[in-house]
């Protein structure tokens, strides 16, 4: 005999106890999963989950869930978590307790693949020492008070063609002006002139050819970025239908890599000829690094760099002076005691000046007021969850989406009084708590180009009311109703009655 009776009962119970202590752990488990406390959610349809919530206006759905659900509501994209914040409060725990572990981006987004150089630049690249790098760079070399300066006369020309033309036939009498079209065309005519030192736009286009090319990829970039692209969040349908769109990318990408590569050649070429007006442009001077530190700036560093500038950097700024415009006409006592304060500061004499735009508070309360009813990104850009985190109390697994609603903290009637009017008065008493306003995000992910946008932002507007009476085209006050697309616009493009004041004449001709 192998073995005694006793030792096959020792054997049997070992082997019990053993499968009984497994199955404790796994029912331990199971228990201790679903007692993850999960941010409460709507009705999940099969498959899609709540992808059909995704809407040309999702920031106003995600307030009615809220409303419903409370601030902090999960939900399925197709196979992807979404974690959406709208309380002031919660955000603030985003963007301070947990900022690390969210400081990350979604790696799914198809065009940060082929367009974004496989999500390599700033705005889409996950969080780590890549990307901590690109905002190293950003910071000194871009968009630095040193750097913005160098261009400050860029910009200052820029308004002034902008003034230019709607003076145009204005002179004598009210006429109409397109402002959506105006102001756009100025915003990429001053980041092309910093990145380049050449206008794709207006008049002084030197070469019509490649400004047709430029304008054709940057139209197409933003179609396509804008589309809430399903197989985005089902990889499944890149086998059927999504793969054209798919491919569609690849072509875009691609051609928009030969453009901007045409621009680095180019400039590559002018350091020989030393050709003063390139001399300075951003392009340059990443490329005269590129010469200390090949490593860091590469020519692929630089193209995603320029390709950031051109999508971050321009509508949201004129849109935003669209808005503010659109807020001016339908409140001309705002309108009238804006004009007022810079009369005070430049009479009749002196256009408004850069350095000057940060002294007239009144100007500063208008665009906060702007920037609070219509943030131009009002889900600011998605950022996920590198690991898991409580958000507002309840569990928040990794890889998770999470989008805070600016636009919905923005309106909230607890925080503010009478939150759906424009008063610009509400800030007359300086700075809000940051967590209260915040359209261009808070902590790490946060917008490096702000400053470049305040000055963007102040003195185009600036500029308009101190040079132009306004009126609304006929007596319907401005519809101010939001539209589909990437950097919120305005649903009806702006149009209005301009007539020069007196000023014009002293200080454009
Ligand atoms: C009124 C104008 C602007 C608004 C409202 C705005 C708003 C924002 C917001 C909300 C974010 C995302 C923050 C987050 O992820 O939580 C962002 C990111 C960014 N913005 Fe802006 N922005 C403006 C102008 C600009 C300009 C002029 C530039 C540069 C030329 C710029 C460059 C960027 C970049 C590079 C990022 C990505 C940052 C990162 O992911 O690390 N923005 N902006
Ligand atoms: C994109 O990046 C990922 C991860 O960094 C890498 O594995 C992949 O090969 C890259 N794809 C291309 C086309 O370069
Ligand atoms: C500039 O031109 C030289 C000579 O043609 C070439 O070797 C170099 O790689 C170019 N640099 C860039 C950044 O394209």
């Amino acid at each position: 005999m192998l073995s005694t009776k006793k030792e096959v009962m020792d054997g049997l119970f070992i082997c019990t106890s053993l499968s009984l202590f497994f199955i404790l752990l796994i029912i331990i488990k199971f228990i201790f999963r679903t007692k993850q406390h999960l941010p409460p959610s709507p009705l999940t349809l099969p498959i899609i989950g709540h992808l059909h919530l995704l809407t040309p206006l999702p920031h106003r759905i995600f307030q009615q869930l809220s409303q419903k659900y409370g601030p902090v509501v999960s939900l399925w994209f197709g196979s992807r978590r979404v974690v959406v914040v709208s309380s002031s409060s919660v955000a603030e725990e985003c963007f301070t307790r947990n900022d690390l572990v969210l400081a990350n981006r979604p790696r799914f987004i198809l065009i940060g693949k082929h367009v974004g150089y496989n999500y390599t630049t700033v705005v889409v690249s996950p969080y780590g020492d890549h990307w901590r790098n690109l905002r190293r760079i950003g910071a000194t070399e871009i968009y630095s008070p040193s750097r913005l300066n160098m261009f400050s006369s860029t910009r200052k020309d820029e308004v002034k063609r902008l003034l230019f033309k709607l003076s145009h036939n204005s002179r004598k009498d009210f006429t109409k002006v397109d402002l959506r079209s105006m102001l756009s065309e100025m915003a990429f005519n001053i980041i092309m002139t910093m990145v380049a030192g050449k206008r794709y736009y207006g008049d002084g286009v030197s070469d019509n050819e490649e400004a047709k090319e430029f304008r054709d990829i940057l139209s197409k970039i933003f179609l396509y970025a804008g589309a809430t692209n399903p197989s985005d969040f089902m990889p499944i349908l890149k086998w059927f239908g999504g793969g054209g769109f798919e491919k569609k990318l690849m072509e875009l990408g691609k051609r928009n890599d030969a453009f901007l590569q045409g621009l680095i050649d180019e400039q590559n070429l002018s350091k020989t000829t030393s050709d003063q007006s390139k001399a300075s442009t951003m392009i340059h001077h990443l490329l005269s690094l590129q010469e200390s530190e090949p490593k860091y700036y590469t020519d692929e560093i630089i193209k995603g760099h320029i390709l950031v500038m051109l999508m971050a950097g321009t509508d949201s700024s004129s849109l935003t002076i669209e808005w503010a415009m659109s807020n001016l006409l339908n409140h001309p006592e705002v309108l009238k005691r804006a004009r007022a304060e810079l009369d005070a500061e430049f009479g009749q004499e002196h256009l408004i000046d850069e350095p000057y735009i940060f002294k007239l508070p009144y100007l500063q309360s208008i665009i906060s007021e702007t920037l609070r009813l219509y943030p131009t990104a009002p889900l600011l850009m998605p950022h996920y969850s590198s690991d898991d985190c409580t958000i507002g109390g309840f569990d928040v697994p990794r890889d998770t989406m999470v989008m805070i609603n600016a636009w919905a903290i923005h309106r909230d009637p607890k925080l503010w009084d009478d939150p759906e009017s424009f008063k610009p008065e509400r800030f007359a008493n300086g700075g809000e708590e940051p967590y209260k306003l915040m359209p261009f995000g808070q902590g790490r992910r946060a917008c490096p180009g702000i400053a470049l946008a305040q000055r963007v932002v102040g003195l185009g507007l600036g500029s308009m009311i101190q040079c132009f009476e306004w009126e609304r085209v006929g007596d319907m006050k401005v519809d101010m109703s939001e539209g589909e697309g990437l950097t919120m616009p305005k649903a009806v493009p702006l149009e209005a009655m301009c007539k020069a004041r007196p000023l014009v004449d002293k200080v454009l001709f």
